[in-house]
């Protein structure tokens, strides 16, 4: 690949009270966090440890609003069997996973922020879903508006995470205790997920390719919207190979 790949987004905002149907500016504000985020464009990025720095990566992946769906509904919560994904059970279905991420905005309950479909499933799932109140950026409400946030994970780093799996990145410490890779070089081997904001140096395992520390900050970690700041070269690579010919998302 080269230049910037765009990406256009549709998202289907269900909600079942007025808070849930969050506004425009707020779905605008999370498109921009997106863009923000994988063009390395962010001003938080500058708080990266020198050690993971040179790693710090602009993925070249711009987001663009192309439709907002809206639908009032009944439930309270969805789950995650991805029922908010069909109209026959009460939700919208996808449109065209083929050329854009769709973006299900709808309460999925249980402490749940949000999850996604990895490359390569069945494409009437294909896409990302989040709870309204974790959709969009505090930091870009102007006046009078007023965004339905919830701190600490009002920052929209929710969409960027769960993209970075719709991408193919598996989380940074792989799901397991310093035994499983996320197939990605540069990132260290961690025990398990890091929360809210740890300290750097802060290391999980003895053997972890030679770091000082787990890159907590990566956005494919848990931590709170304010302490994940950046992706790595090497989870760049995992996400670029899809874009290739017979990838899983050449289409896009
Ligand atoms: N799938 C994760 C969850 O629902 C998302 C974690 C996002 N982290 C964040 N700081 N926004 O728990
Ligand atoms: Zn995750
Ligand atoms: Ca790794």
């Amino acid at each position: 690949r080269t230049g910037i790949l765009n990406i256009p987004v549709i998202v289907h905002v269900i909600y079942n009270n007025s808070q849930q149907n969050i506004s425009d500016a707020q779905i605008q504000s999370q498109i921009d966090v997106l863009t923000e985020d994988f063009r390395k464009m962010n001003a938080d990025v500058s708080l990266t440890p020198s050690e993971f720095a040179p790693l710090a990566s602009d993925i070249e992946i711009e987001f663009s609003l192309a439709q907002i769906t809206r639908k009032s509904s009944s439930k309270t919560s969805w789950g995650t069997n991805d029922a908010m994904k069909s109209s026959a059970q009460g939700g919208v279905d996808v449109v065209s996973p083929d050329e854009y991420l769709n973006i299900w905005v709808c309460n999925i309950g249980g402490g749940i922020l949000g999850y996604a479909q990895f490359p390569g499933g069945p494409s009437s799932t294909d896409g990302v879903v989040i709870s309204p109140q974790y959709f969009g950026s505090i930091d870009r409400q102007g006046a009078g508006e007023n965004f339905y946030l919830s701190s600490p994970f009002d920052l929209g780093r929710t969409a960027t995470h769960e993209v970075g799996h719709y991408l193919n990145l598996r989380h940074i410490w792989g799901d397991g205790n310093c035994n499983a890779d996320d197939f990605v070089t540069d990132t260290p081997t961690a025990g398990g997920a890091n929360y809210g904001c740890p300290s750097y140096p802060s290391k999980s395992c003895t053997n972890n390719g030679g770091y000082t520390s787990d890159m907590f900050m990566n956005y494919m970690d848990y931590v709170d919207d304010a302490c994940m700041y950046m992706f790595s070269a090497g989870q760049k690579a995992r996400m670029d190979a899809i874009f290739e010919p017979g990838g899983s998302r050449e289409t896009l």
